[in-house]
């Protein structure tokens, strides 16, 4: 008797610690057939760089990385009232995995609306303009898109995807969906939600 019961409280220990905070779900993204039915193919031309040089329009780094930061919060960058920040809450809310590699890396939504398999930090922001901001893309050339640019490679090493786990939190109503309900939600519930790493 007093071996067997490590041997019945084994597989239980182990199930309630994989239920626990070591191994950060899969981020796997998954399938989202609802928004590919409904969202247009998008030209991979229009957010395809090339040899395109972004234009920092006079800035070094230091102002262009804090230019791209307020307009990280400028909702008139798009269409339906969001900015980059109702999104991406801290930064780095509905961000996935790949955004804790280096540029140029594979992005879910690059794959799955414009073809692309993988994309640089501008392509990225050429993309959320399309799709979430409902907008054109920015000007190659303009420093708006420089700046943004430079934020988000700025920002992109501070992310731990163990400690975001937005495309893995079940607690996230946004999680994987790039029709966001909470996009312009002034009431978004992503924002104060406690299950937010
Ligand atoms: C309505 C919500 C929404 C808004 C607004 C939004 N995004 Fe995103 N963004 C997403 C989602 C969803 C993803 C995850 C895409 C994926 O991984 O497939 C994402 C991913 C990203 C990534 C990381 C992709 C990677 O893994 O490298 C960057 C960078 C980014 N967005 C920049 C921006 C910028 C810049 C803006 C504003 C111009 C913006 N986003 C606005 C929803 C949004």
């Amino acid at each position: 008797m007093h071996k067997a019961l490590p041997r019945v409280l084994l597989p239980i220990l182990v199930a309630v610690s994989a239920c626990g905070q070591q191994e950060p779900a899969e981020t796997e993204v998954p399938e989202e057939p609802a928004a590919a039915a409904t969202e247009t193919e998008i030209d991979p031309a229009r957010v395809t760089q090339g040899d395109r040089a972004l234009n920092p329009g006079g800035l070094d780094d230091a102002a262009l990385i804090a230019r791209g930061g307020e307009l990280w919060d400028d909702s008139s960058l798009s269409t339906n009232g969001s900015a980059c920040s109702t999104c991406h809450v801290g930064n780095y809310a509905l961000m996935k995995a790949t955004f804790a590699e280096p540029y140029p890396h594979p992005v879910a939504m690059a794959k799955d609306r414009a073809g692309l398999d993988q994309v640089n930090a501008a392509e990225m922001v050429q993309l959320c303009m399309i799709v979430p901001m409902a907008n054109e893309p920015l000007a190659w050339d303009s420093q708006e898109l420089a700046a943004l640019s430079a934020y988000v490679e700025h920002i992109r090493p501070g992310f731990d995807p163990a400690a975001t786990a937005a495309g893995a939190n079940p607690c996230n109503p946004c999680a994987g969906n790039p029709c966001n309900p909470c996009a312009g939600n002034p009431c978004n519930p992503w924002a104060g939600n406690p299950c937010k790493g």
